[in-house]
């Protein structure tokens, strides 16, 4: 294998950069592509239909293009609808995001517990299907939280974060049969980690709130492990929309080691 060949990260926006900041803790040698499917965003208000044609379309295109040795779905709509497609369509390791029920369920005191995603993740048959293996007897309360998507991407855009879609996600969950009982609230959207601190203020101290992205990071490091990495050109940033919205979130790619841009 190159030593320089790339693990690519992909999302429909900047949500990814959740799970690309814990992998690059635990694989920080290996060169790292982040793309960004922002022609696409958001992914939780189209169907499955159209998410599986486009995420298995467009990780093929790119994986021709750069050459991975491994890629990650780092978006849970696109890993519960088309992570068997695309696992198909490519000859490397994929790695999927799913939602963390079976951590939040073996934390969960009260049993209730919360979960927050987009439209499309929470109707989805692989999620039932995790929570009859995992949380068996416990009330999985599931709630869409689609203007969260667009508060993570403002803010790492350095605008102000909307309080009225935290406290729309927030009171949604507690609005529902069981929800004052809450004690663990799964984050089922990559973007989602990216308002922990928003979103745990608004939750208050007796709630504690669970990711995949440290799961994930140690899965993409055990597929690695032994490889040789090397990284002269530097992590890259792509994206399939303007690159103005992609150059908007420079700082915020600088801050996750990332300096070079350009459009897919
Ligand atoms: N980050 C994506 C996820 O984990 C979804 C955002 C979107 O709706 O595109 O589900």
């Amino acid at each position: 294998m190159d030593k320089n060949a790339p693990i690519l990260l992909f999302d429909s926006g900047v949500g990814g950069l959740s799970v690309l900041a814990e992998v690059r803790k635990l694989v920080p040698d290996a060169r790292l592509i982040y793309a960004a499917d922002l022609a696409g965003l958001p992914y939780g208000a189209k169907s499955e239909a159209q998410i599986a044609a486009r995420v298995a379309g467009l990780l093929g295109r790119m994986s021709e293009r750069y050459r991975p040795r491994l890629a990650c779905i780092a978006c849970n709509t696109a890993s519960t609808i088309a992570l068997g497609m695309v696992r198909d369509v490519l000859e490397i390791p994929v790695v999927g995001t799913v939602p963390a029920i079976k951590p939040a369920a073996a934390l969960s005191k009260s049993g209730v517990i919360g979960l927050l995603g987009t439209e499309a993740t929470i109707r989805q048959p692989y999620v039932d299907n995790l929570e009859r293996e995992f949380a068996a007897g416990k009330h999985l309360l599931r709630f869409a939280a689609p203007g969260l998507v667009e508060a993570a991407e403002a803010k790492l855009r350095g605008k102000p974060v909307d309080r009225a879609a935290i406290d729309a996600a927030v009171k949604g969950l507690r609005a529902m049969e069981h929800g004052d009982e809450i004690d663990v609230v799964v984050l089922a959207c990559t973007h989602f980690p990216l308002l922990a601190d928003e979103l745990s203020e608004a939750l208050g101290p007796d709630v504690q709130l669970i990711d995949g992205a440290a799961g994930i990071a140690l899965r993409i490091a055990s597929l690695t492990s032994g490889q040789q990495f090397g990284n002269p050109e530097g992590n890259l940033a792509v994206t399939t929309g303007a690159i103005e919205s992609l150059e908007a979130l420079a700082p915020a790619l600088a801050s996750h080691g990332i300096s070079r841009l350009e459009r897919f």
